[in-house]
């Protein structure tokens, strides 16, 4: 008889443009690697050939879209990323970290003036039952963000995709949508360590978020029964 395979965990980041969600995930993966743990990075929109596809649309500075368009192609995606990759994953026992899921519609799509309760519904729709165990807010004011996003673009602004484009209202308000989704599941939780929300300053430089990172991912391990006796 096959023992029975541990669900991996699942972790996602989250957060404003620049706050290094992409480095820091793959830094995530090397951590977890290096305790002995099967990871795969992914990220949305994406993760799968047709959610690449999807994303094109989503991202291309040429197309005008209305926000219920919008989000209904994130949902798409979404829907088939958890499908194709990551549940198949998770139940293999891998653990999945992805740059960006559900909360980024309640944040961006929430900002767009659009019900709430239309995003909820489609993510739960979505995301059948595969809700991140774990979620890092990598938290980042404006400036400081655009600045990081100018330097991957060589100081190029006319690179921005179409979601860069917008104007700082837009991306002060997703920043707030973030903060409140987080202190509000954590005042829910009452234990904040039973939320799966972590804020993360990253405004900090490269290392120090890792460790803050790293810190969030060895409770999450050790309370889940995951973490290695070697490494306690
Ligand atoms: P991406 O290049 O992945 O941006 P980043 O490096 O900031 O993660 O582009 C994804 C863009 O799509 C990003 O601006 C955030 C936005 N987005 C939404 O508006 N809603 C969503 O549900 C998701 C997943 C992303």
């Amino acid at each position: 008889m096959c023992a029975e395979v541990k669900r991996g965990l699942f972790i996602t980041l989250e957060g404003p443009e620049g706050g290094g969600k992409t480095s820091q995930a793959k830094a995530a993966i090397e951590y977890l690697q290096s305790l002995g743990l099967k990871a795969v990075y992914s990220h949305e929109p994406g993760g799968t050939p047709l959610s690449e596809k999807i994303r094109a649309l989503l991202i291309d500075p040429e197309n005008n879209m209305a926000p219920l368009t919008e989000l209904l192609l994130f949902e798409a995606s979404r829907c088939q990323h958890v499908q194709e990759f990551i549940l198949p994953h998770l139940q293999e026992g891998v653990f999945v970290v992805c740059d960006r899921f559900c909360d980024s519609s309640l944040a961006y799509q929430g900002a767009r003036g659009l019900p709430l309760e239309w995003v909820r519904d489609l993510n739960n729709l979505c995301v059948k039952g595969c809700w991140p165990d774990l979620t890092l807010l990598l938290d980042v004011g404006y400036e400081a963000g655009r600045e990081r996003l100018l330097r991957r673009y060589e100081g190029k602004a006319q690179s921005f995709d179409r979601i860069e484009r917008e104007k700082r209202q837009f991306f002060e308000s997703l920043r707030q949508n973030y903060l409140n989704m987080a202190q509000e599941d954590i005042e829910r939780c009452g234990d904040p360590l039973q939320s799966r929300w972590r804020l993360v300053d990253a405004a900090k430089d490269f290392d120090s978020v890792k460790e803050q990172i790293r810190g969030h991912i060895k409770e999450r391990l050790q309370r889940g029964g995951y973490l290695p006796a070697e490494h306690i």
